[in-house]
């Protein structure tokens, strides 16, 4: 079959809907230029709606492709490395947590792998990708960064880093939301009713890192700016410090981290 399609994808989840409209609706890709394998009809349905073409044969995703971006769930791999056994397979961007390169080229004899960490927010354009991209070319490397790109922003990582990342970026959105919660519960309790702190906690997440990318100051020089001896931020910074705050993240963090070693292969 002829290179004719730039990109393959196997698994119409989430995450690909999310990836495949921000490459489409950026500009980046042609839909007609994009196939998509999805065993479900409906899902195959919602790729079709952008334009794509779509098919439950995945073995017609991976040939005949520049790219092969998988994103099937790790368990879900091997059935689809058995579809995969005996194709020349293009270019490969598993965005699989925890699926190491050896183990994808072990299954389906890939040549290049590059392994990508994105994150729930890609769903909205503002997600965050780790990527090592150490076994492309410079032209694939930037075929991975544009189609992440389109999505959100992207970091380069070594493969050894990615279950960081996935400690980070990839689990991090539900510590934010989890954040995000207590303040409006603590808001409630304060006698504010549930929508008056909602809207206060989601404009001072927003707003604090809006602030923190505009003027490029550090964390400390803001909390700084914020903070006057005796007053009420530094009474709460003071319980936050004697309750473990930031140790109490450094472990979560590093319990996201080891569970991802404990499930990487
Ligand atoms: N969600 C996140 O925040 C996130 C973040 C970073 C990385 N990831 C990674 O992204 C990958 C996809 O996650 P997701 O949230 O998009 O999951 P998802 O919505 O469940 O998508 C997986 C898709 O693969 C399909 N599928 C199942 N068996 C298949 C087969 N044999 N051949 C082809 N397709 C098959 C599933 O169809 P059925 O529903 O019909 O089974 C489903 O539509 C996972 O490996 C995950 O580790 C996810």
């Amino acid at each position: 079959m002829q290179k004719n399609r730039t990109l393959g994808v196997i698994g119409g989840g989430f995450m690909a809907h999310a990836i495949v409209s921000g490459a489409i609706s950026s500009g980046f890709l042609a839909p007609e230029h994009i196939i998509v394998a999805e065993p479900d009809a409906q899902r195959r349905v919602a790729f079709s709606r952008l334009g794509t073409l779509v098919t439950d044969d995945n073995r017609a995703a991976a040939d005949g492709c520049r790219y092969l971006l998988l994103c099937v769930k790790p368990q879900t791999f091997p059935a689809v490395a058995e579809d995969l056994r005996n194709i020349s397979l293009p270019v490969t961007i598993s965005i699989m947590a925890g699926k190491t390169k050896q183990s994808i080229r072990r299954q389906t004899g890939a040549g290049a792998i590059a392994r990508v960490m994105p994150n729930l927010p890609c769903s909205v354009g503002a997600g965050m990708a780790g990527i090592d991209s150490s076994e492309l070319s410079d032209e694939e490397r930037d075929f991975v960064y544009a189609l992440f790109g389109a999505v959100g922003k992207t970091v380069e990582v070594e493969e050894s880093l990615l279950n960081a990342v996935t400690g980070i970026s990839g689990s991090g959105p539900a510590y934010v939301y989890l954040f995000y919660r207590a303040l409006v519960q603590a808001g409630v309790a304060e006698g504010l009713s549930q929508e008056q702190a909602q809207a206060l906690a989601a404009q001072t997440i927003t707003g604090g890192m809006e602030m923190l990318r505009v003027t490029k100051k550090t964390p400390d020089e803001l909390i700084a700016a914020v903070s006057s001896k005796g007053g009420t931020t530094v009474a709460a910074l003071d319980r936050f410090a004697q309750d473990g705050f930031e140790q109490s993240v450094c472990r979560a963090v590093h319990a996201a981290v080891s569970r991802a070693e404990e499930l990487s292969e």
